[in-house]
């Protein structure tokens, strides 16, 4: 028999493409394909790239550049390109970076085995088609490379909202669902493999409309139902979407988690309408409140953008004040950046300095809301899901239902076990928590 090919496989960018790439590793397990952590031992190396914002995209050629002497090394070395920047920019990749053999755009990895056996062959391959059959139902199941107690489920994928922004909608085409039935099925697979908590993931995870017009808070409701699935998840949010039903399903399905991803960009409706956002900051509190009134323990994280073209100081503070308001308990925020082909591109922009400087105050206001929330633990008895071992040994991990990671001592305990414990001390990153029996 020949030796396994080996496959290393890197991953930057969102959740769905942390999901994506455990599929293709899969899919491509199937046809041969081992993983390999060691970039030095691989047959094939596909980078799974994001587009977002300038320096996701500058991350793949730098990447590249590292990956040349390896090429020239071993020529029989095959390097893809997935992802959105695959799909952003097609053969412009192959051209700028000869050693690349192979561009796949996030809808056709259903094509990999194939275009990875032409590649073998010698072929240079561009494939960025948008198919009309679920990808997901054509690539291959194998083993899984790691069975973990939280698990990734793409429902849904492609973005019909085209804020002014942003990439996705032409990285990752518009809005398709998957059918419930595949998603429950696969839904019941991860379990089988060890999953305890499934995050059901989307771009706009709460457009998802399902056949009959399925939506988001039924499927969950069929979720739920599932033996040994005992934690639900679902992100990325759209605030235009989040209808009543799927609050109301906060306050009635104890295995939906009380903690949720709802981006606002800004606070103020004048820069929420030249993003496209299709929500006001008014709105948007609003719907925070109903979310509280159902679920009073609720946590919210959300996305910022600073420096947006045409935000002033005034713009900015309303985005401060929409915070004070809300008091997240965790938020990312990123300077605008300009990318090409989407409707902001091309704006006057906002110098460096002035958006250095916003996103230094929003990021200090965040992070102090995100320690008081994280110090506010400390004495509460909650349930912990044991993800892994810690760093020290006698040491063990895990997740309390709003994210934070804990870490205790355990003689004994399974992996994707929920235990009961007192949280002892807030530390950096982690809570430092104490089982009880
Ligand atoms: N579907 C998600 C967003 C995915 S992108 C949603 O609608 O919220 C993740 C985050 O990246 C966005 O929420 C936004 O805050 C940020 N982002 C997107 N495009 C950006 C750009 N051009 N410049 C800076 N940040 C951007
Ligand atoms: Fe991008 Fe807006 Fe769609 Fe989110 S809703 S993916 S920010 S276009
Ligand atoms: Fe990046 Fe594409 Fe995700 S652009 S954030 S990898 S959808």
């Amino acid at each position: 028999m020949p030796a396994p090919k080996k496959l290393f496989v890197k991953t930057y960018g969102c959740q769905m493409n942390v999901y994506d790439s455990e599929r293709m590793t899969e899919a491509l397990g199937v046809s041969g394909y081992q993983e390999t952590k060691v970039v030095e031992d691989a047959d094939l190396i596909l980078l799974n790239t994001c587009h977002i914002r300038e320096k996701a995209g500058e991350k793949m050629y730098h990447e590249l550049g590292r990956l040349r002497a390896l090429k020239k090394s071993r020529p029989t070395l095959k390097i893809g390109v997935a992802g959105c920047v695959a799909q952003a920019e097609g053969a412009e990749i192959i051209r700028r970076m000869p050693i690349v053999d192979m561009v796949v755009g996030p809808q056709s990895y259903h094509h990999l085995p194939e275009l990875a056996r032409r590649a073998e062959l010698g072929a240079k391959i561009v494939d960025t088609e948008f198919p009309l059959e679920d990808k997901f139902d054509h690539l291959p199941r194998g083993p899984k490379s790691k069975s973990a107690p939280s698990a990734f489920l793409t429902i849904q994928e492609g973005c019909d909202k085209f804020c002014s922004f942003c990439v996705v909608p032409y990285t990752r085409g518009s809005e398709v669902s998957r059918p419930p039935v595949n998603i429950v099925r696969e839904a019941r697979q991860l379990i089988e493999r060890g999953a305890v908590e499934i995050t059901l993931l989307g771009q706009n995870v709460n457009a998802y409309h399902g056949a009959g017009g399925l939506t988001l808070s039924q499927l969950i409701r069929q979720l739920a139902q599932i033996d040994g699935l005992e934690r639900i998840r679902y992100t990325t949010s759209h605030p235009k979407d989040m209808d009543d039903d799927l609050i109301a399903a906060h306050a009635e399905i104890a295995k939906l988690m009380p903690s949720l991803h709802l981006p606002v960009q800004s606070g103020s409706d004048r820069v929420l309408k030249a993003m496209n956002r299709q929500h006001g900051a008014e709105s948007y509190l609003r719907t925070i409140e109903k979310l509280r009134a159902a679920r009073p323990d609720i946590a919210l994280s959300s996305d910022f953008i600073v420096g947006f073209p045409g935000e002033e100081e005034a713009d900015f503070q309303a985005t401060l004040d929409l915070c004070r308001e809300v008091g997240y308990a965790m938020a990312y925020s990123f300077v605008y950046s300009a990318r090409p082909g989407t409707p902001a591109a091309g704006k006057v922009e906002i110098p460096a300095e002035i958006c250095s400087d916003r996103l230094h105050r929003l990021q200090s206001l965040l992070s102090a809301q995100q320690l008081q929330f994280q110090q506010a633990m400390v004495g509460r008895v909650l349930p912990i899901l044991i993800e892994k071992p810690g760093r020290e040994s006698g040491q063990m991990v895990g997740k309390t239902p709003w994210l934070h990671t804990a870490h205790f001592n355990a003689s004994e305990t399974t992996k994707g076990s929920i235990r009961t414990a007192k949280i002892i001390r807030s530390d950096k990153n982690t809570l430092a928590a104490e089982l009880l029996q």
